[in-house]
């Protein structure tokens, strides 16, 4: 765990320094904020589920981060959204999955968008993945180096906690729409 989560801290902020530099931001903002004790990994587990094939292991989502860097077993269950479509993606024990999320989509200004994706369930095989989320510390203020900027200068705390709270309340992720100027 320690290994791959120093492998994959280190891949993950390359990649956030090359989409930035692509966008013509030259800057350290990722290694200055998103840290070693800011940043997470999340081992996920997702039983056999025979009951329904309804059900799902993980529900349609964004993730509420810089970017992610998924590896998944060989059973598959991950799909993303292409074009308003639902897409299976492909499970290959040489791979990573990048997703882009919500914070690299409102720091970019919708240059990047960050990836809806869920996971459906196996009748019969459990499956494993593990997802290193990059993220900033909560005070850091997430804000578009663009003019005119898409959203509101928010906080990861501030952004976190809405997530929160709106799962609480309306049973879903709002996420970005909350925070449109
Ligand atoms: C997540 C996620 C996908 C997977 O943890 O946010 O989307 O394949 N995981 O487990
Ligand atoms: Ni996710």
């Amino acid at each position: 765990m320690e290994q791959f989560a120093t492998t994959v801290a280190d891949l993950a902020q390359k990649l956030a320094a090359i989409l930035a530099e692509q966008v013509g931001f030259k800057s350290n903002f990722f290694q200055e904020n998103c840290l070693s004790s800011t940043c997470y990994l999340r081992m996920n587990r997702y039983p056999p589920c025979p009951t329904h094939p309804e059900v799902f292991g993980l529900m349609p989502h964004t993730d509420s981060d810089f970017l992610t860097i998924l590896y998944q077993d060989e059973v598959g269950g991950l799909q993303l959204v292409k074009d308003g479509k639902w897409f299976a993606v492909k499970p290959n024990p040489e791979a990573l999955i990048v997703n882009i999320g919500d914070l690299f989509q409102a720091w970019s200004n919708d240059v990047y968008k960050s990836v809806q994706h869920r996971v459906v369930t196996n009748p019969r095989v459990e499956r494993f993945s593990t997802a290193y989320f990059l993220c900033p510390s909560y005070d850091t203020e997430i804000q578009s180096f663009y003019e005119p900027s898409v959203y509101k200068k928010f906080s990861f705390r501030v952004y976190r906690q809405q997530v929160q709270d709106d799962v609480k309340k309306l049973g879903r992720k709002v996420g970005l729409p909350r925070f449109l100027v």
